[in-house]
């Protein structure tokens, strides 16, 4: 995270105002760096469902402190629990997130359980800057063997914010192309712009500018043209759950991302944390994608651009094959999709790439 950023994510306690989980409210970047004080679980709900806090990573961070902000205040913890964990569907991260925060809650003697809670989601936040940091290092690694040498660096394109908005630390894919940036290996970020709520050109625009990387916007129907000019040596990309047969539930239009990157022999990398791994999820057709609000296709900001009443189809995620994916760098290393099982917990881990 830039050191002079507003804290994407704190907890803040009874001597700084609290209880509350503060954002920082990603609907007003970046226009304005505001926080949102969510004093409740209801508000932190409301907050998880406008995007205020979005992405998967940080989306477990924030369900976790949910359930420790239910504690403090004696709230119905289970309910609350019940409530974060399916205020929004794909992002698996949220609901593990959550878990770790009740399974130490309930662990917990009457008098320590709210502590109990709010030291589980302590531990997971510091947990995801330890992984973000990991992943960029494997990350770099693997494109180091995959991409020939440019005299000029490589030109990766990305799809989302997958940076420290989403995260304890610098993110997943985007952790990935600072470290790339930091080594004196990135010519260009190409970022898509992501329609129809635009996580790339509001929000990893402006990550790109606080960390001096050279980035270029772009509408995401541009992509197509970019790949066919031989312009794009990789693709980076987050994802919100990755099922037991290696398939990547991530931002809508990844996938057409991943079809046009094996059309064009360029690597499809996906970088993501094991937490983001769900074994208990067969396959990719059986992520549940969330399916959003017809006024996010239908116009923008105030104005809108589409007949009134026009039907819409507005899924947040798809879902890219394990066959289209070239890597899954998560912390432990970098391993083809379809060896996802080896991440099961008591597993030695990845090493292949
Ligand atoms: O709807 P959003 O903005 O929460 O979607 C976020 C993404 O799709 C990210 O790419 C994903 O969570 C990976 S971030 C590490």
């Amino acid at each position: 995270m830039a050191d002079d950023m507003t804290a994407v994510l704190r907890w803040a306690d009874r001597a700084d105002g609290g209880p509350a989980v503060v954002l920082l409210d990603q609907t007003r970047l970046p226009a304005r760096e505001e926080e949102r004080w969510c004093r409740d679980v209801p508000a932190l709900v409301a907050a998880v469902r406008e995007l205020a806090v979005r992405g998967a990573p940080v989306l477990g961070i924030a369900g976790a402190y949910g359930v420790a902000l239910a504690a403090e205040r004696g709230d119905d913890v289970e309910a609350a629990a019940d409530d974060l964990a399916g205020a929004r569907p794909t992002a698996v991260n949220l609901r593990v997130g959550v878990e770790r925060a009740r399974a130490a809650w309930r662990a917990a003697g009457p008098g320590d359980a709210a502590a109990a809670a709010l030291g589980a989601a302590r531990e997971l936040h510091a947990e995801d800057a330890r992984a973000s940091a990991a992943m960029a290092g494997h990350g770099l690694d693997l494109l180091a063997g995959l991409l020939p040498a440019r005299e000029t660096g490589w030109r990766l394109l990305t799809h989302c914010n997958t940076g420290a908005l989403v995260s304890g630390g610098d993110g997943t894919a985007l952790a990935v192309v600072r470290a790339a940036h930091a080594a004196g290996r990135l010519e260009r970020l190409w970022i898509d712009e992501t329609r129809p709520l635009l996580q790339g050109a509001r929000l990893t625009t402006w990550e790109a500018a606080r960390w001096g990387l050279p980035h270029t916007l772009l509408a995401d129907n541009a992509a197509g043209s970019l790949f066919a000019a031989g312009a794009v040596d990789a693709v980076l990309i987050g994802a919100d759950r990755v099922s037991a047969d290696g398939s990547v539930a991530n931002k809508v239009g990844s996938y057409p991302l991943a079809v046009l990157a094996r059309h064009h022999g360029v690597p499809f990398v996906v970088v993501a944390p094991v937490s983001t791994v769900d074994l208990d999820t067969a396959r990719g057709a059986d992520i549940a994608i969330e399916q959003r609000g017809a006024e996010e296709v239908t116009g923008s900001g105030d104005g809108r651009h589409a007949p009134a009443g026009v039907a819409v189809h507005n899924p947040a995620f798809d879902v890219t094959p394990p066959e289209l994916v070239s890597a899954l760098v998560t912390e432990r290393g970098a391993l083809r999709p379809t060896e996802v099982r080896r991440l099961a917990a008591g597993h030695e881990g990845p090493r292949a790439t």
